[in-house]
């Protein structure tokens, strides 16, 4: 039985990738290990938790002693690595959570997963899950390739770009095995609402302004968290190895024009007068640093692993409209206490 390990499977997009091997996958033992920081909730997985091959460890990647300890009782055989600080405005005011979590956590674990399989890397992999925003900005044209220069522009970005560079650099020296891919914006069930979609569900469901940065024309390419999910399965075990592999949905949206039609969906489901959601729309101050445009290329990893998304992103929105409709309480549990002061201090500068 192969012992795989998944950092951050607690958290939006590491629940699902659990949710896909260890129903996926009965032949392996999977260990999910999350700090359970405010974006880490166990709730996200009630439906497969008590499944034989699913383990839950709390700990902090950080934790060099713990996660060596860790990694000489289990003698993991691959490694899923999403557990990260990933929320650009929150590194805009706090960027050293983010070197330490995202560059010195990432390179904790490449150490452990080299002290272990250094001499016999044969069968072994080491999987970083990154995002598009390490190539910086786009303008109004083009895609970001496989070979786009790395250019981060805020601490965020600037933090997965180094540990993507880490990954690299234990592939060239110790000969680790791994594969990184870089994603677009992930949007589904179970996204904390401090980013764009799943505020702008909350906050129309309590009838509360929609906050627009700028002048609301910033483009994102926004991709189906399950779809995402697949697609690390498959680049998990069909990629090669030392490649990165772009991951998106040819799905690009200005903010103004997804925050738009989300209202029109919502006044649907909600049964209320056209214009009514769009009437909470606000245009508030501009993110420092703010990338104007992704947009991702996705054709190495449809033409070389046969990938591509399942929905539309018109059926990616409704499905996930309907998700946080039919999970109010999911949204009020993580929505109380801390994450009122954090949206105080947030959206009233
Ligand atoms: P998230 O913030 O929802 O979840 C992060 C998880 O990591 C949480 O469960 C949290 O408790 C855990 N965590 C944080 N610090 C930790 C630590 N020190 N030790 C152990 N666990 C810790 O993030 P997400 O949106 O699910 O993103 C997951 C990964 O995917 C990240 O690496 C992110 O950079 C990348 N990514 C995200 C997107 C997106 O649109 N959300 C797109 C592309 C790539
Ligand atoms: O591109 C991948 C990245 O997507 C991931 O690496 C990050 O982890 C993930 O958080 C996401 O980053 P963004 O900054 O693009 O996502 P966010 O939802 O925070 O913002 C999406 C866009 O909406 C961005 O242009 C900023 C804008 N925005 C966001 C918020 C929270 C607003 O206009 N108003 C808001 O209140």
């Amino acid at each position: 039985m192969k012992k795989i390990l998944i950092t951050g499977g607690a958290g939006f997009i590491g629940s699902h990738v659990v949710r896909q091997f260890v129903t996926n996958y009965p032949e392996y033992q999977i260990y999910n290990l999350d700090a359970l920081t405010y974006a880490g909730n166990l709730a996200n997985l009630m439906d497969i938790a008590d499944l034989p091959n699913y383990h839950f460890v709390k700990g902090d990647i950080t934790d060099e002693n713990f996660i060596n300890g860790l990694f000489e009782e289990h003698r993991f055989e691959g490694v899923l690595h999403l557990a990260a600080e990933s929320h650009v405005d929150r590194s805009i005011t706090d960027p050293f959570s983010f070197v330490k979590t995202n560059v010195l956590g990432t390179v904790i674990l490449l150490q452990a997963f080299k002290n272990l399989w250094v001499n016999n890397w044969e069968g072994k992999r080491f999987y970083h899950v990154s995002t598009d925003e390490v190539y910086g900005t786009l303008g109004e044209t083009g895609l970001f390739t496989e070979s786009t220069p790395y250019s981060p522009n805020s601490p965020y970005s600037a933090s997965k770009a180094s540990s993507d560079h880490f990954v690299r650099a234990y592939g060239e020296t110790y000969g680790m095995p791994y594969v990184i891919s870089n994603c677009s914006n992930n949007y589904g069930p179970n996204h904390f609402p401090e980013k764009l979609i799943p505020l702008c569900i909350h906050n129309i469901l309590n009838n509360k302004p929609l906050p627009i940065y700028g002048n609301g024309k910033f483009t994102r390419d926004w991709l189906y968290v399950v779809d995402h999910a697949k697609a690390i399965d498959l680049v998990f075990h069909s990629g090669e190895n030392h490649q990165t592999y772009n991951i998106g949905g040819f799905n690009e949206w200005t903010n103004i024009d997804l925050v738009r039609l989300l209202c029109q969906l919502m006044d649907e489901k909600l049964k209320k007068p056209v214009g009514t959601s769009q009437s909470l729309i606000t245009y508030v101050t501009d993110r420092p640093g703010h990338d104007l445009r992704y947009a991702i290329d996705a054709r190495k990893i449809n033409a070389e692993l046969g990938w591509k998304p399942s929905v539309t992103f018109e059926q990616g929105l409704e499905k996930t409209i309907d998700w946080f409709m039919d999970n109010q309480t999911w949204l009020e549990n993580v929505t109380s206490g801390a994450y009122q002061q954090y949206y105080e201090e947030q959206y009233q500068k």
